[in-house]
């Protein structure tokens, strides 16, 4: 027998909440706008561009498919050495980059979406990129830039303790945070928004996995923190945003290399 908390919460995981939400009460068939395709980066902003694929050397990233995904482990020992600023894009272009725009509000990106509504944005906690100072950043699909966003004292110690005292996750090279804007996905699909913008996360993460592979870097995916220290180390308000995954990255220790 299941207890009562349980058998709620499992109806999380289903879909039968589709056949009790009235569609036509959606943000979107009420006609109202949708929100931005990416959040907006303050106009004075520290702004740094990243490169495309077809400015990325010829061997970047150029492991096989099966060996990325034969290899694919979580990873939580890192070399400590920094990652270069083409291997960053690449990381970026591969989770969350924008492959095709579709007219307002809309975007494809590498990574599929329900609706293509991508209700994420990527945070970068960045210790040891190749010419970028330590500190907090957010990726702009729409540009393919970072906006620095700022300065984190203690930024190793921080991220550990936010993370319940997992010491990998600030020892990265950089910590990926990924955070939602739950109104993304709520304009189109209302209640039933919630279930997929989890399964959304997981395709990013992976891709994640895979890109970090054909790099010699590696990730762990976390989804162990603590949500209110979390959000404030991220600078947003935990209730229209807030961090849904977390993914530290390095290139591979010793020890992760078994
Ligand atoms: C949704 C999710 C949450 C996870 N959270 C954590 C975490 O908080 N800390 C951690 O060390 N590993 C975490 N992991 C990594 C798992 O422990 C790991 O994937 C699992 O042990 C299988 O190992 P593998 O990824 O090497 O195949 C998480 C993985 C997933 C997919």
């Amino acid at each position: 027998m299941i207890d009562d908390r349980l058998r709620a919460h499992r109806l999380f995981l289903t879909d039968h909440l589709r056949k009790q939400t009235d569609f036509s009460r959606t943000a979107q068939n009420l006609g109202l706008t949708p929100p931005p395709v990416q959040k907006p980066a303050p106009l004075e902003s520290r702004k740094v561009t990243l490169s495309v694929p077809d400015q990325w050397p010829e061997s970047m990233g150029r492991t096989s498919l099966v060996e990325a995904i034969s290899q694919r482990k979580s990873r939580r020992k890192y070399s400590g050495e920094e990652l270069t600023l083409v291997e960053l894009s690449f990381l970026l272009w591969s989770t969350q980059g924008i492959r095709k725009m579709l007219g307002h509000g809309t975007a494809l990106r590498t990574v599929p979406s329900a609706g293509a509504r991508h209700s994420f944005e990527t945070y970068l906690f960045i210790n040891k990129v190749e010419d970028l100072a330590p500190g907090l950043y957010r990726y702009l699909p729409l540009d393919h830039a970072l906006v620095h966003v700022r300065d984190v004292p203690g930024m190793e110690s921080a991220l550990a303790r936010a993370a319940y005292g997992q010491k990998f996750v600030g020892r990265a090279a950089v910590t990926f945070v990924w955070a939602c804007i739950p109104e993304r996905m709520e304009w189109r699909y209302g209640l039933t928004a919630h279930r997929v913008i989890l399964l959304d996360a997981g395709h990013v993460c992976q891709n994640l996995y895979l890109a970090c592979e054909a790099v010699g870097a590696g990730t762990c995916a976390v989804a162990a923190y603590d949500q209110a220290e979390m959000d404030q180390l991220l600078g947003v308000d935990g209730e229209d945003e807030f961090a849904i995954y977390v993914s530290p990255v390095g290139k591979k220790g010793v020890e992760s290399e078994e």
